[in-house]
């Protein structure tokens, strides 16, 4: 008898999926004699055990009948006749499932994986002490959550920590009762779509804007209409005269440019929703990093319409595979976002609810926010004054002193130029990362992301000469006097 075994986890398990698809297939037809045990072990070069285990095992799932000793005997089934190729049989996917594969390209490969110098945006600030802080948390935090769950709306000692935080570093006044804890920032773009938004319905977003957010809203029908940004951030005056159901900004660190919402810009905004009465979403992804000591208060906390869904997130403060962060829901959504957030997962993990409450309420994660604040800055600063240095006045700086990331526009390039340029930088071992892929339609100057939580202070100098001297040989063959190499 030919059986392929997979050769995935023990044997007695690969004999039994062989077995099985075997009989699927019709290869062994209903009512057909099993080889004996030992026969069937001696022929695979197993062992009698295993054999035995695997027919006690297809026997308990149906797929054998008859006894060891007096012969087992495939079972008589009804077997779906074999499948067609899956295009004409299988039923078409939703209208969800087709939007976001047409949206699907748009996702940003992560590129420069490996090379010395990646100044990869994204990531938080890696910090070992944190990797043991968190694993005490989670011990601890083991023997005190709630076996039957936390809630829906999240533990109430986490909440509280939200508000206490938010109130002290955000300006924001909230109560426990109107924070939802979710699954991290995209989970909150998610269910904002499904309480707000029906299929072609607008909104707004920014441009450039978060790809991930772009695509959750264009997944789930939204019509989506981007408007510019300038050096104070979305340009209200271009917002649309047809109301919107949603308006997505990156207040306190536009994404990605860097360029903060002036305060003028905040009010226009909040009185374009109020005339239009539409909701507003405020992403506050990187709000925690400032590093003059004087961010603006959240948008949140100018809104007295209540139109302003707040969202913050833990995975840009502690580290990424942490899937939390927080909404502060408008008191006519609470009910609505609950209700989606259930539909979707019932709650987030209770046993890292629990830990982040503890570390927060222990002190610990202002203690992380703190350092992580300090090695940011020097990063920051490290990067930027050596920008300066081997760059001079071929970029212009978006100097916005917050946030992981830098942004540069590179003066008297084009796109081929530019292209050249990261393809130079790539072979040297530098990873440039341009800003094109996060607008819908390309602006008219290329630039650059360079993002600094991934490099020490030295060596990130290191990169910026790196980058000078790549920028004098692309400078060099734009004056036709050099090939580059
Ligand atoms: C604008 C923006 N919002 C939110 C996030 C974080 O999302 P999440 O909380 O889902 O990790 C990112 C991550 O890069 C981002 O760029």
């Amino acid at each position: 008898m030919f059986l392929e075994l997979d050769g995935h986890g023990p044997h007695y398990a690969q004999l039994t999926r062989a077995i099985k698809a075997a009989v699927l297939s019709g290869r062994l037809a209903s009512g057909s004699r099993l080889p004996p045990t030992r026969a069937l072990a001696q022929e695979l070069g197993l062992s009698r055990i295993t054999v035995l285990a695997a027919y006690e095992q297809l026997r308990g799932d149906g797929f054998i009948t008859g006894r060891v000793g007096s012969g087992s005997f495939v079972s008589t089934l009804q077997l779906t006749p074999a499948l067609p190729p899956p295009e004409s049989t299988v039923a078409p996917p939703s209208r969800y499932a087709k939007r976001s594969r047409a949206v699907h390209d748009r996702m940003i490969p992560l590129l420069h994986n490996g090379l010395p110098y990646n100044l990869q945006y994204g990531n938080p600030l890696t910090n070992p002490a944190l990797n043991t802080a968190w694993g005490r948390e989670l011990a601890h935090a083991a023997a005190y959550t709630p076996m039957r769950g936390v809630g829906t709306q999240g533990l109430e000692a986490l909440r509280q920590q939200v508000c206490d935080y938010l109130a002290r570093r955000r300006g924001i006044k909230v109560f426990p009762e109107n924070v939802l804890i979710v699954n991290g920032t995209q989970q909150a773009y998610a269910l904002s779509a499904r309480v707000l938004i029906d299929e072609n319905d607008v909104v707004v977003m920014e441009e450039p804007h978060y790809f991930a957010a772009y695509q959750a809203l264009a997944a789930h029908g939204a019509a989506i209409h981007v408007v510019r940004t300038d050096n104070d951030g979305i340009v209200c005056d271009e917002l649309p005269a047809i109301a919107p159901r949603l308006v997505c900004v990156t207040p306190s660190h536009q994404f990605p440019s860097g360029v903060v919402l002036s305060l003028p810009r905040r009010l226009q905004l909040l009185r374009y929703a109020a005339s239009k009465q539409c909701w507003v979403l405020e992403d506050d992804y990187d709000g925690e990093f400032r590093y003059d000591g004087h961010p603006l208060a959240a948008l949140r906390s100018l809104d007295n319409g209540d139109r302003v869904i707040y969202v913050g997130t833990f995975t840009k403060a502690l580290f990424g595979s942490l899937r939390l962060g927080y909404m502060v829901m408008p008191a006519a959504l609470r009910q609505d976002f609950i209700t989606a957030k259930y539909y979707s997962d019932i709650s987030s993990s209770g046993i890292e609810q629990t830990a982040l409450a503890h570390f927060m309420g222990n002190g610990g994660f202002e203690r992380h926010l703190r350092l992580t604040r300090k090695e940011l800055q020097a990063r920051r600063e490290a990067l930027v004054d050596s920008l300066r240095r081997h760059a001079g006045d071929r970029v212009d700086i978006v100097d916005t002193p917050a946030g992981m990331h830098v942004v540069v526009w590179l003066r008297h390039y084009d796109y081929a130029l530019a292209d050249a340029l990261v393809a130079l930088a790539h072979a040297r071992g530098l990873g440039l990362h341009p800003m094109a892929p996060h607008y819908l339609k390309k602006p008219p100057r290329p630039g650059l992301i360079l993002g600094y939580c991934s490099l020490s202070p030295s060596a990130l100098r290191e990169a910026m000469k790196l980058f000078g001297e790549c920028l004098d040989v692309i400078d060099a063959k734009a004056r036709g006097s050099l090939h580059v190499a």
